[in-house]
């Protein structure tokens, strides 16, 4: 059976290149480094950096962790920190190492990707690290193909999960001149300008009615947020129910439109599921909606009206922007009953419709899209949070099992 874990991992890598974005709340590397503090400005540094949460999400990851000194000679390098997120970029890998498996490297060394190298900021193979496992028992690490970059030694385990997370100390940083490179500071998203020059216009104006609204949208920039803006016509058509709520409903409304989470045009493609909405954060309510592929299609099923994915407005980590078809319309604002645009009445006396006994939910419209099967299979694909690793895990745990099955 010790064979299966690296082709878990191996699997779980081939799943994590498909999906572009993992997303697992396995660990908390923030969690792990607080408790020692000869890592805290390191930590403090991916934090800063967003590293910290690309760690998070991954599901099998090395930190190559330096202490307080270490990074002093760094931060007096006075990077910016975009260049410092490269240059620590360089001591996350991206594959499982524990301290054992450095003494056990086939041939006595190996190349393991970095964040730095699947950022695609890297030129050539500058993103690569070599562990090389030396006679005498030492392990060191060199930035490959990066000429004047002095190799460091490991020093110890901080902390291992195995198969999971691997934090191990190093005795300085790991840096390279293309790590170093100064790097163009993205220009700031405005959203409204955005939306009002690519058919979100009416959308954009909503917004900017309600500033309290846009501000909460801006301030997910940063971490990582993807819009559904509805296209002029769409809003236009919603208005007189618009105009009907009110000022918390419109909020609301609004809300239900962004996902603080950056999803790539990819990452969409490649999963169905249940996601939340900037509209769950300080609610008690759900304001969910799911994301199904119909075709080549991406739509937007929330229970009362599916919208679909038009264009993209921009989609550029941490931040995408998506036109659709239709306004979202939340379960928690509209009844079914008020459905205008559903594909066809529900039949009478289609109480079957009810998506399991515990679910209060309103009878589904008779459209294909909605059959309760339907519903029950993307449920089970909810890629939320919690619900990603389990996603993950189940997918790569069976593709793991049908990999053990070849061999
Ligand atoms: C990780 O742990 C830190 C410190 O314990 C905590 O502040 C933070 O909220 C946690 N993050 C996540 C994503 O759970
Ligand atoms: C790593 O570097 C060492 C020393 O330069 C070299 O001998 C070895 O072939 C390299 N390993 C790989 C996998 O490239
Ligand atoms: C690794 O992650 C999986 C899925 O989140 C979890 O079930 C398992 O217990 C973790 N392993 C360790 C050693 O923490
Ligand atoms: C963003 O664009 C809006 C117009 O949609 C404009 O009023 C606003 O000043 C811009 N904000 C910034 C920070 O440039
Ligand atoms: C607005 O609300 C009123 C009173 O609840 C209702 O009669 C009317 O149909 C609603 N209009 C729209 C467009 O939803
Ligand atoms: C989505 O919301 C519905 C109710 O509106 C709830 O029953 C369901 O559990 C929610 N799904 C997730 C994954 O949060």
């Amino acid at each position: 059976m010790r064979r299966v874990f690296p082709l878990l991992a191996a699997s779980l890598l081939l799943l994590l290149a498909a999906a572009g974005a993992p997303v697992a709340q396995g660990h908390n590397i923030t969690k792990i480094l607080a408790a020692n503090p000869d890592f805290s400005t390191f930590n403090h540094y991916l934090t800063i950096t967003h590293l910290a949460s690309e760690i998070n999400r991954r599901l099998t990851i090395t930190v190559l962790a330096v202490d307080n000194s270490g990074m002093a000679d760094l931060l007096a390098k006075h990077l910016s920190v975009l260049t410092l997120h490269n240059v620590l970029a360089l001591h996350i890998l991206t594959d499982y190492y524990g301290a054992k498996k450095l003494h056990q490297l086939t041939g006595g060394s190996t190349l393991a990707s970095s964040v730095f190298q699947s950022s695609g900021h890297a030129p050539g193979t500058t993103g690569y690290i070599n562990i090389t496992d030396h006679r005498a028992g030492k392990v060191t690490f060199a930035v490959e193909d990066s000429g004047g970059a002095s190799p460091v030694s490991f020093v110890k385990s901080v902390k291992e999960m195995p198969y999971n997370i691997s934090v191990l100390q190093v005795s300085t940083i790991l840096s390279s001149p293309e790590a170093e490179a100064p790097v163009a500071a993205p220009a700031p998203v405005n959203l409204t300008a955005l939306m009002t020059n690519k058919g979100c216009k009416a959308f954009a104006d909503l917004l900017l009615a309600r500033r309290d609204v846009l501000q909460i949208f801006q301030d997910n920039l940063d971490s990582g947020l993807t819009v559904f803006c509805p296209d002029d016509a769409a809003v236009k058509a919603f208005a007189p129910k618009y105009k009907n709520l009110t000022a918390d409903g419109k909020a609301s409304l609004l809300l239900y439109h962004g996902v603080p989470v950056y999803y790539s045009a990819q990452l969409l493609k490649a999963n169905n599921g249940v996601v939340n909405t900037l509209a769950t954060d300080g609610s008690n309510k759900n304001f969910n909606y799911t994301v199904q592929n119909d075709g080549t299609d991406i739509t937007l099923k929330t229970h009362i009206v599916t919208a679909t994915i038009t264009s993209t407005l921009i989609d550029q980590d941490p931040d995408a922007v998506y036109a659709i078809n239709k306004v979202l319309q939340p379960r928690e604002l509209f009844k079914l009953a008020e459905v205008v645009d559903a594909p066809a009445p529900a039949p009478a006396g289609s109480k079957k419709a009810k998506h399991g006994a515990k679910h209060a939910s309103p009878p589904a419209p008779a459209g294909p899209e909605e059959a309760p099967a339907d519903q029950a299979a993307s449920d089970n694909a909810a890629f939320t949070a919690g619900a990603a690793g389990r996603w993950l895990v189940t997918t790569a745990a069976s593709l793991a099992a049908a990999v053990v099955v070849i061999v």
